[in-house]
């Protein structure tokens, strides 16, 4: 492929003849996960009697170690091994890349005594139960000269700076036209620290053969990794064979691998034999990613006519010191509304705190928090609908690139969800509306969230019993991957469903890059459309080649494949039988994806419009959602059901972003404070009692050969916006400081 213009011509999933791409099909891996019998990382069997580690971390912020006494846990009951930053085995450098062509650099455990954030591994522990090695845990002694600590953000945006190789980006002349501009809003919105809390927190199973490794890991990037583990202990990628089969939540936060990974493998090469590792709930808390809190101002001058004229979003975010990550809260907005003179950027804050890193819609979802709340600022000086508003300041291409659209479609969504949610009931004056002692209010936000497409690989083998497996290096991290693979490779070759398996989450697979930044399903699954194309070419050949075929002598253009049978017209014979007889070892190939250069030059995205109805409790504040709905449009629906709870997970992240859900680090400590799901609030089933959303259709033959875009991230960006803007309609009191508590209600 060397085009976009390639991708428009049809293909079987395209062309969905058995109507299989976009059913409501259940999950593939549904009935082991709901039996508890799918083999999460620690739950794996190992070849023989496993043992267990447990990490020891640091309690504080900056600093060196002095000294570590390891004398009574070493002495303590089924203790295998004791390791600190002095005994741990040898391991490449951080960062270093013996490998040129790796996709992860090393990260080294127990690395040396420097301390550089609260929550960091300084001793590893290994006995005979976990509950022994726990108990060990607890009596190392660790003592350590403390430095000076940057942790309090909103103290420190002194020392904020451009995030690397990065500037403002400024189109037009944003202060002249913003000084003259008739209307102006000039307001900032603050976001906290958030966390992941996947369900199922990282774990490793490691065990070695000979000179190889293979570790059962949760990590939604199989080659990154192999490679870093690869790396860090300086063998060969080959020697590292990574599994990572079912995924209890990644969102992000288990892109990159932690200290389980690397821990693990050091320790079962050490003691020959199997090691599990798993971080616990407050370990996952702090030392692994979270998203960032973010201070951001809107600036936006428009006409009286509400036109923008002049718009601007900048501010600041922070990240650890020696790990950049830069939440990119302003980068949608500059596809988002045209306006002349336009200034987005961001300022980073070094921090001697946990890492910060990507959570579902890095950007989207928290960038979204502020210019959607703007908006309705906006609309309501204007004395004009929001969606209203938002109509008229719809640009016609990119309003900074001048790129044109491939599908938008985000006025639709917001006139559609308007109408099926009732937003014509709504009262634009807040503090209207009253059920007894609560204060009804609505409110909607745009949504819009970035579409990649990556390069990856694919292989589809049948067997002579006619079963086709899908084989690829790819993940699920809980999101229906195996589903739509399993979906795709069955419309693909005409085969029914119950005749494909999918064999994912394996270094050994042709690589895909994973699961992330909604590019998992468009990325794996185009991979996967070739590589049943590619087998369709096989069996042609195999078919049309073989006198004792009813297909003998083609033509091969005129081969089609339906119900499991290869056929020209009426002449046609089962795969399974073509096969058994012509190639009994089976039939493999391969496919690949590799995103055309000309794809760059036009805007792609995902859109949708959300539409929330809360409930304010007059005497306790309390703010409770009532009902939300949503509209999206994000290509073609691989799967009805799936796609469904991908956009409601996202939407309810929106309700608990906009209500419950704030870290916060301790000033005295350098820790998060919250550090469990007990003080870290999540919403929970009795919070969402009417939530629901639908997709409209979308053909976008330029976002790949299917038209797939992601659904994963659209679904939060936006959300809790609409939840903020029904708050305001409610009461009459606009927060600009997530999450609303009641507290800042009353
Ligand atoms: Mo995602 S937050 O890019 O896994």
């Amino acid at each position: 492929m060397s085009s976009i213009a390639d991708w428009a011509t049809p293909n079987p999933v395209t062309e969905n003849r058995s109507g299989l791409i976009g059913k409501a099909v259940d999950r593939y891996e549904g009935p082991l996960k709901v039996t508890g019998t799918a083999p999460y990382a620690y739950e794996v069997e190992a070849p023989e009697k496993p043992v267990h580690g447990v990490l020891v971390t640091s309690s504080i912020a900056r600093g060196r170690i002095a000294s570590v006494d390891t004398k009574a846990a070493e002495a303590s009951p089924g203790v295998l091994l004791v390791w600190t930053h002095e005994t741990v085995p040898p391991q490449a450098p951080r960062g270093h890349k013996a490998n040129p062509r790796s996709q992860r650099a090393s990260a080294p455990a127990l690395e040396n005594h420097e301390v550089l954030y609260f929550g960091q591994s300084v001793a590893f522990v290994v006995a005979d139960t976990l509950e022994n090695a726990k108990a060990a845990a607890a009596l190392v002694k660790v003592e350590y000269d403390e430095l000076w600590a940057v942790v309090d953000f909103a103290a420190s945006l002194g020392l904020a700076e451009d995030p690397p190789g990065e500037q403002d980006v400024r189109v037009g002349d944003f202060e002249a036209a913003y000084a003259k501009a008739p209307v102006k809003l000039d307001e900032t919105y603050t976001s906290p620290i958030q966390n992941h809390v996947q369900m199922e927190p990282c774990a490793t199973t490691a065990w070695w053969d000979g000179d190889k490794v293979t570790v059962n890991t949760s990590i939604q990037m199989v080659k990154g990794g192999q490679h870093a583990l690869a790396e860090t202990l300086m063998i060969a990628p080959d020697n590292v064979h990574l599994l990572t089969r079912y995924i209890g939540g990644g969102f992000g936060g288990k892109g990159q691998s932690y200290d389980d990974l690397v821990l693990s493998a050091l320790a079962a090469r050490a003691l020959g034999r199997p090691v599990k590792v798993a971080y616990t709930r407050q370990q996952m808390m702090l030392g692994t990613i979270h998203r960032p809190a973010t201070i951001q101002r809107v600036r936006l001058g428009a006409n009286p006519d509400g036109r923008l004229t002049a718009f601007a979003l900048d501010g600041y975010t922070h990240c650890f010191r020696e790990q950049v990550f830069t939440e990119h809260f302003a980068n949608f907005a500059r596809a988002l509304y045209a306006a002349p003179n336009r200034l987005t950027g961001h300022k980073l804050v070094k921090m001697d705190i946990p890492p910060a890193g990507p959570m579902r819609a890095p950007g989207e979802a928290s960038g979204m928090l502020s210019l959607e709340v703007a908006m309705d600022e906006l609309a309501e000086q204007l004395g004009m609908d929001p969606i209203q508003l938002r109509l008229i300041n719809e640009p016609e291409r990119d309003p900074e690139t001048g790129k044109p659209f491939s599908v938008r479609q985000l006025a639709r969504c917001m006139t559609e969800g308007a109408e099926r949610f009732g937003w014509s009931r709504r009262n634009p004056t807040p503090g209207q509306v009253r059920d007894g002692r609560t204060w009804i209010g609505m409110g909607m936000a745009a949504a819009i969230r970035a579409d990649y497409l990556l390069p990856a690989k694919a292989g589809v083998r049948i067997t002579a019993d006619g079963t086709v497996t899908l084989l690829q290096g790819m993940t699920d991290i809980g999101t229906g991957t195996y589903t739509i693979l399993a979906q795709i490779t069955a419309e693909t070759l005409g085969v029914p469903l119950s005749q494909v398996k999918v064999e994912i989450g394996d270094s050994n697979l042709p690589p895909a890059p994973g699961s992330g930044g909604q590019f998992g399903a468009s990325t794996a699954g185009s991979a996967a459309l070739d590589a049943g194309m590619n087998l369709r070419k096989a069996l042609t050949e195999l078919a049309v080649g073989d006198p004792r075929s009813p297909l003998y002598g083609g033509p091969a253009d005129f081969v089609t494949f339906a119900n499991g049978n290869i056929a020209i017209e009426n002449r046609s014979e089962s795969l399974a039988a073509l096969v058994a007889r012509a190639a009994p070892e089976g039939v493999y190939a391969e496919g690949s994806i590799v995103p055309p250069a000309d794809r760059r030059d036009v805007s792609l995205h995902t859109y949708g419009a959300h539409f929330a109805e809360v409930g304010v409790d007059m005497d306790t504040g309390e703010v409770r959602l009532r009902r939300m709905f949503g509209v999206f449009s994000c290509g073609r629906i691989l799967n009805a059901k799936t796609a469904k709870s991908q956009i409601t997970g996202g939407m309810i992240w929106g309700v608990g972003t906009a209500l419950t859900e704030v870290n916060a680090i301790d000033p005295r400590y350098g820790s998060l404070i919250g550090q469990d799901v007990g003080g870290y609030l999540i919403p929970a089933h009795a919070d969402i009692v009417e939530l629901d959303s639908m997709f409209l259709d979308e053909a976008d033959d330029k976002a790949n050969p299917m038209g797939i875009k992601g659904v994963g991230e659209l679904g939060i960006s936006g959300a809790g916006a609409a939840i903020a803007n029904a708050i305001y309609n409610a009461c009459g009191v606009r927060l600009r400081d997530y999450p609303m508590t009641p507290d800042k209600v009353l």
